[in-house]
């Protein structure tokens, strides 16, 4: 838990609840924070041990101890987008999230969205900015209209998105997603019920939880609507069964065209009853807050049930 990106506190919140949910006659947790200046098992009375990043162990009072299995609980860099997934890989050390292509690739809204395509799944009309790029506003407005959505290409929790109604507004849209990455993706806004899709491979089986709805109070789905209450997560959701089922199909369907592993949870929002992808999350929220938890409780899988589950598959 923890990485390098704004998401570190959700991620540590998602890591604790894993904790302390895993179940501990089958399991031996260990608590792992890894922050750009240190990697660290923090032991239960919260001393600290440096992690020995050749083989990712950790020596506590003279023994070394190596681990199993990894569970994954690190939203953003380096967690989410391959890093720790190749890293394990090389050292052959199986965790619980997707493989490292799938983790690089999904965490990447623009390459996701364009790898998608070719297989007739719908997403916003789209402008794609570099940092250093000239910042076209007329262009930009002409693509996808207005208001748009100006987003960090690779982040999470809405950290860097904003909800764009006029041109003037463009330009500090634009600085406040490259303070979270060098890549701006502008979206066409997408006016319709948004939906959250969890898919797991549950005991080996490809399952698709109930789905839910998004009504956020804020004028989209922002950070204080996912963290701090300004939302309702309605799950199942409030839309039809033709409409469910054409969503889990299409949610499930990327999982298996992605060859996705663990846990995948994917954001649509419908416009003219057709569901369009915003994007897939591969180390999805397990806090107090976050909405796989519910999903899973809702198709009645505790979270002991859930966790377990992910380390059994990793290990398998
Ligand atoms: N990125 C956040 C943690 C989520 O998808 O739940
Ligand atoms: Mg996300």
């Amino acid at each position: 838990m923890g990485g390098y990106s704004n998401e570190y506190a959700i991620s540590l919140k998602t890591g604790s609840v894993v904790y302390k949910h895993l179940d501990s006659e089958k399991y031996s947790p260990y608590k792992v924070h890894i922050f750009k200046d240190k990697w660290v098992c923090v032991t239960t009375v919260g001393k600290e041990f440096p992690i020995d990043k050749n083989d990712f162990s950790v020596t506590i009072d003279d023994i070394k101890i190596t681990f199993d299995c990894v569970f994954n609980a690190i939203h953003g860099t380096p967690g989410e987008d391959g890093y720790i997934q190749g890293y394990l890989a090389l050292l052959g050390i199986p965790q619980t999230s997707c493989g490292m292509y799938q983790a690089a690739l999904t965490f990447n809204k623009r390459d996701l969205l364009s790898a998608l395509k070719p297989y007739g799944i719908k997403c916003a009309t789209s402008y794609y900015l570099n940092v250093g790029d000239k910042i076209d506003e007329k262009a930009i407005v002409a693509k996808v209209g207005l208001p748009c959505f100006v987003k960090a290409n690779k982040a999470g929790s809405s950290f860097g998105i904003s909800k764009v109604y006029k041109l003037e507004e463009l330009q500090n849209a634009v600085a406040v997603a490259l303070k979270e990455d060098d890549e701006v993706i502008i979206e066409s806004f997408l006016d319709g019920v948004e939906v959250s899709v969890g898919v797991i491979n549950f005991k080996g089986k490809i399952t698709v939880l109930p789905i839910t709805e998004i009504v956020s109070d804020n004028d989209f789905f922002d950070y204080e609507a996912k963290y701090l209450g300004k939302s309702q997560e309605i799950t199942p959701a409030r839309i039809s069964t033709e409409m469910a089922e054409k969503v889990s199909k299409i949610a499930k369907n990327i999982y298996k065209i992605l060859k996705m592993e663990g846990f995948s949870r994917s954001e649509f929002i419908f416009k003219d009853d057709e569901p369009h992808l915003l994007e897939v999350n591969t180390v999805p929220g397990m806090t107090e807050e976050s909405i796989l938890p519910q999903q899973a409780k809702a198709a009645r899988i505790s979270l002991p049930e859930l966790f377990g589950n992910a380390v059994e598959l990793a290990l398998a």
